[in-house]
């Protein structure tokens, strides 16, 4: 294989990625979230752009340097609002990459004006929000691709391979929280890939964009491919 062909193996290839948290506002200067960077998401991106795909990326609040230009890109702030943008584009995708940390809850209420302090206890009743994979997984088009992301502290392996059965995924991407070199808002990662069919890989502790390359080289080996 020539190294053109090499860097341009996904072109003509339409992918989704959703990256970053999501914020699930409690009143107006109020949210709830999580600690994800999306740097991950979007050394995803990078690589499906660089190797010739059309880049969909939704994506929640993230405070990183990103050359917008390159990709079709959507800012969400909620996973209601994340669903409904992916949910527009997933139709037309060839790969969905499912790489948000998606917050499993929102306030029941969002207060229309800040909320004040009182003397009293406050407590704060949360509904589960959308989950995004396991309703575009329902919709998932023969010969497309799902990849899902998970991120264990206990059972990992069991937990990542019930989540990609559930979610209808093709590959699931393990994050695991015991590494060290692998987290949240650092460069680099290690990952444990595990294919529909049982198969598994693992990496190294590397930077994000090259677990990202590898993650690409993975979903070239997808059965549906051939
Ligand atoms: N996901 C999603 N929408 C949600 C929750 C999760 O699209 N509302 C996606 C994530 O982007 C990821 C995969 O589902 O690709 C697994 O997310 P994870 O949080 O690990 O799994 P959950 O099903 O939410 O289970 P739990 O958090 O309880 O482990
Ligand atoms: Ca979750």
């Amino acid at each position: 294989e020539s190294h053109f062909s090499k860097e341009q193996d996904f072109k003509g290839k339409k992918v989704l990625i959703t990256m970053g948290p999501t914020q699930e506002a409690l009143d107006p200067v109020r949210f709830i979230s999580n600690h994800s960077s999306g740097k991950m998401g979007l050394a995803l991106a990078n690589a499906f752009h660089s190797r010739g795909a059309e880049v969909y990326v939704v994506s929640g609040p993230i405070t990183l340097d990103v050359d917008k230009s390159k990709f079709n890109w959507t800012d969400v702030q909620s996973a209601k609002e994340m669903y409904s943008a992916s949910n527009k584009l997933h139709g037309l995708m060839d790969i969905c990459v499912f790489a948000a940390a998606v917050a499993d809850y929102a306030p029941a209420q969002i207060a229309s004006e800040k909320i004040k302090k009182s003397d009293a206890e406050l407590t704060i009743e949360l509904v589960k929000n959308v989950d995004i994979a396991l309703e575009l997984g329902k919709q998932k088009r023969p010969g497309q691709l799902h990849i899902g992301f998970a991120l264990e502290t206990e059972n990992e392996k069991e937990n990542a391979n019930a989540k990609l059965d559930k979610k209808n995924f093709d590959l699931i991407v393990l994050n695991s929280m015991k590494e060290k070199g692998a987290g949240f808002q650092l460069d680099t990662n290690r990952v444990h890939i595990f294919q529909k069919d049982g198969k598994s890989i693992s990496s190294e502790v590397a930077n994000k964009s090259k677990i990202a390359a590898l993650i690409l080289d993975q979903i070239k080996l997808a059965p549906v491919w051939v």
